[in-house]
């Protein structure tokens, strides 16, 4: 059976030993060292070695992080680049300031610069300037959200990008950025290879929808639920203080609903929680709110932007152009749709409700992370750094079950992380909300079913008609 190719490319044999020796080496109860032969196993389940017929130390494996006893680039000739691409995320700063810092303070690199405005910052046409990063250059940017070295998404040219990196004299690029980004620092890593130059990419990989698979969590996501649970919390505190208040949220979550799943789960605020893995149909939806709002006299939605996408595909809210500039599909807006249906549907059944609907999206992405994730932050940027100046290159640092591993972009990249309908994580949203396994009815209840529960399509309506949940 073969597996996905967890190899990590290196540029060369490591002869330079490391300066951290000097503060390693005094401290001799604990090794701090990884070991060249170490790995984290991908599936540490027995089954995983059963189902290979493999022995233990044959399964599929990952290097771990952390500094090696030998380098490759010599840290006094190095000169580092670093950028940050894509959406905000919590945390982009403390990735930039952990970098610069371990750079200069634990290596002695002497040069690490920053560039603007994501790819756009290494082209020359756009005119941003670059900026040169010390320690004290970036003390104190963690307290602000966003990214202070600004950020832009889409596709540059990597034969410009590499142009630009040569004309610098940089050996080390770290790109903290989603999977477009990651993609864009392959091909900067094989433009690289091809004109035989001695530059290590490494990433941070960036995503506030936590959906990096081979991951246990990306940075910022936490903070981001946290924010998300504030917001579910505030519709809920309207919707129970108002007649038949129905509060509902819209969160990020493009194609993975971690950041609603978690969000819900943290105060068993909401009723209704809806992601993109779970398809629903607007007839179950309807009759489950109005079953809830006739049960508790509120009822809490809380929609990942994601969801229901099938369900807007006729509904002319179109959006102009197919893509944004980072190849992702552009979504249909789910939120505004379900109010106004939800109100629809509660003003004909005679239950007129009072909807507050609230967007938190970008303010809960652009807020500074909380400590967790500034921990965490720090540790993945020393861990890129180590890397980088190990000389492994085209790979990204993460954490998998608790330990810091090297991922090659081309595995990181290869697939995304979604909550699985059928896993605990699920199992656990269903409880705190209540909500039933499906909110689409595999039988509709006639051939030809209405798209609102509420909707009798004799002459007369009666607002008194009520339907079961
Ligand atoms: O890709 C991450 C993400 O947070 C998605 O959930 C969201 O659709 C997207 O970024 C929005 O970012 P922007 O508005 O910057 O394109």
């Amino acid at each position: 059976m073969t597996g996905p190719d967890l190899a990590v490319r290196t540029l060369g044999a490591a002869r330079i030993d490391s300066p951290l020796s000097g503060i390693l080496d005094a401290w001799r109860t604990t090794e701090h060292y990884v070991n060249e032969h170490d790995r984290v196993l991908l599936d540490d389940t027995l089954s995983a070695a059963v189902a290979r017929g493999l022995p233990v130390a044959e399964l599929p494996a990952l290097e771990p992080c952390g500094p090696r006893r030998k380098i490759f680039f010599d840290p006094s000739k190095t000169r580092a680049g670093i950028v940050t691409c894509g959406g905000l995320c919590p945390g982009l700063n403390d990735v930039v300031r952990g970098v610069v810092r371990s750079l200069v303070n634990q290596y002695g690199v002497r040069r690490v610069t920053g560039f603007r405005n994501g790819y756009q910052g290494f082209i020359a046409s756009y005119g941003h300037d670059i900026v040169e990063l010390t320690p004290d250059v970036v003390d104190g940017v963690t307290s602000e959200g966003g990214t202070f070295l600004g950020t832009s998404r889409g596709h540059q040219d990597p034969e410009e990008i590499v142009d630009c990196l040569e004309r610098l004299n940089i050996n080390v690029l770290f790109v903290v950025g989603g999977d477009g980004s990651m993609r864009g620092a392959m091909a900067v890593a094989r433009v690289a290879a091809e004109r035989e130059l001695r530059l290590s990419v490494v990433g941070v990989p960036k995503t506030i929808d936590n959906d990096i698979p081979y991951i246990d969590q990306s940075f910022g996501f936490q903070t981001a639920y946290t924010e998300a649970a504030d917001a579910i919390r505030a519709v809920k505190t309207e919707a129970r203080s108002t007649p038949n208040g129905v509060g509902i949220v819209k969160l990020m979550g493009r194609h993975s609903g971690f950041i609603a799943a978690y969000a819900a789960l943290a105060n068993h605020d909401a009723d209704i929680v809806l992601i993109p893995e779970v398809p629903f149909e607007m007839y179950d939806l309807l009759g489950y709110l109005h079953g809830r709002m006739e049960d508790r006299g509120h009822v809490v939605l809380v929609v990942a932007e994601g969801a229901g996408q099938d369900l807007l595909a006729d509904t002319g809210t179109a959006t102009d152009a197919v893509t944004d500039p980072s190849g992702n599909a552009k979504l249909r807006d789910i939120g505004p749709y379900l109010r106004d249906r939800i109100d629809e549907h509660l003003r004909r059944a005679g239950i007129p409700p009072t909807i507050r609907y609230i967007d938190p999206s970008y303010a809960i992405r652009s807020v500074p992370a909380n400590a967790y994730d500034k921990a965490y932050c720090l540790r993945l940027a020393h861990h890129a750094v180590h890397a980088a100046m190990s000389g492994r290159t085209e790979m990204v640092v993460g954490r998998l079950r608790r330990r810091f591993v090297h991922i090659p972009m081309a595995l990181a990249v290869s697939r995304r992380n979604q909550v699985d309908p059928h896993g605990d994580l699920w199992m656990s949203v269903l409880e705190a909300t209540g909500q039933p396994m499906s909110l689409s009815t595999p039988d509709p209840p006639n051939p030809d079913p209405p798209t609102d529960p509420a909707e009798d399509h004799s002459p007369d309506h009666s607002a008194e008609r009520t339907i079961s949940p």
